[in-house]
């Protein structure tokens, strides 16, 4: 498929999906958040790709949604609608899915990197929810991610303030899993992503499920299911492989089967 918002590449084992309205700051209108789903789709179908990247430019992840696409709309036709599930993609992605973020991730910007099972950021990337300076909030998940993941007085500052926060906070804080130099960000991004793709598959999908139930669940049905998953494993090619090549010291070679 050709795509005009984003450009997509393949790299051992990783996809790379890089957000591309250069001159709209990687603003998220309808036809990118298309694009991104597809080229999720397309990634998932490929029994080759075992890790997805998505990433923006060194100025910007991404501004936020597309303030010039949707200043006109109305409350009837985005209640009938609900335009804004159209990300909903993003969050059904079972392979994991790092967002690598260089400067701005405002507003959907954020939500969306949020989305990603963790942020790889830039020494110079930002952070905000400026939704409210816009006289709107939240509405691709930031007023509930955003406060799961930093907790409710930091996530009540971002956006009742609208105040950008820099990356050395958003780690502090815990928003984001490490920050490096920003030339070193893609380079950094993808050796974490093929180390993720190198591992069996069935492992790192399991990993990523059960984590993730640790913010829908009670803990009790959360470790039920972490034992669940991880009896399932047992059923694999990867776990016998694994731990063979362990036992025989040698490096595994997981078929992802
Ligand atoms: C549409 C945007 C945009 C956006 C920037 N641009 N952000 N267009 N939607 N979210 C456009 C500008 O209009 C401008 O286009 C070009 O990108 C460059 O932006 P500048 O403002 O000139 O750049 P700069 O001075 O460097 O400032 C960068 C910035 C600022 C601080 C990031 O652009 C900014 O504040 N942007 C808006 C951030 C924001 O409020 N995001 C939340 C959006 S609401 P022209 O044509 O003038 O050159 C949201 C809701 C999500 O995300 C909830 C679900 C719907």
């Amino acid at each position: 498929m050709a795509y005009e918002n984003i450009l997509v590449e393949t790299d051992g084992g990783v996809g790379v999906i890089r957000l591309n309205r250069p001159k709209a700051l990687n603003a998220l209108n309808d036809a990118l958040i298309a694009e991104v789903s597809a080229a999720l789709d397309a990634f998932e179908a490929d029994a080759a790709i075992g890790c997805i990247v998505i990433t923006g430019s060194e100025k910007a992840f991404a501004a936020g949604a597309d303030i010039k696409q949707m200043s006109e709309s109305q409350f009837a036709d985005l209640y009938a609608r609900d335009p804004f599930a159209n990300l909903e993609r993003v969050q059904r992605t079972r392979k994991p899915l790092i967002a690598a973020v260089a400067g701005y991730a405002l507003g959907g910007g954020c939500e969306l990197a949020m989305m990603c099972d963790f942020i790889i950021a830039a020494g110079n990337a930002k952070f905000g929810q400026p939704e409210v300076t816009l006289g709107v909030m939240p509405a691709w998940g930031g007023s509930q991610r955003l406060t799961r993941s930093v907790g409710k007085a930091k996530a009540m500052d971002l956006c009742l303030t609208g105040r950008m926060m820099d990356a050395a906070e958003a780690e502090r804080c815990g928003l984001v899993a490490r920050v490096v130099a920003a030339d070193k960000l893609m380079e950094e991004t993808l050796t974490a992503a093929k180390k993720i793709a190198s591992m069996g598959q069935l492992s790192t999908i399991a990993n990523k499920e059960a984590i993730n139930a640790a913010f829908e669940t009670p803990l009790n049905e959360g470790l039920r299911l972490e034992r669940r998953l991880f009896y399932s494993l047992f059923a694999t090619e990867d776990q016998k492989e694994g731990m063979a090549a362990f036992i025989a010291k040698r490096p595994p070679d997981f078929k992802h089967r």
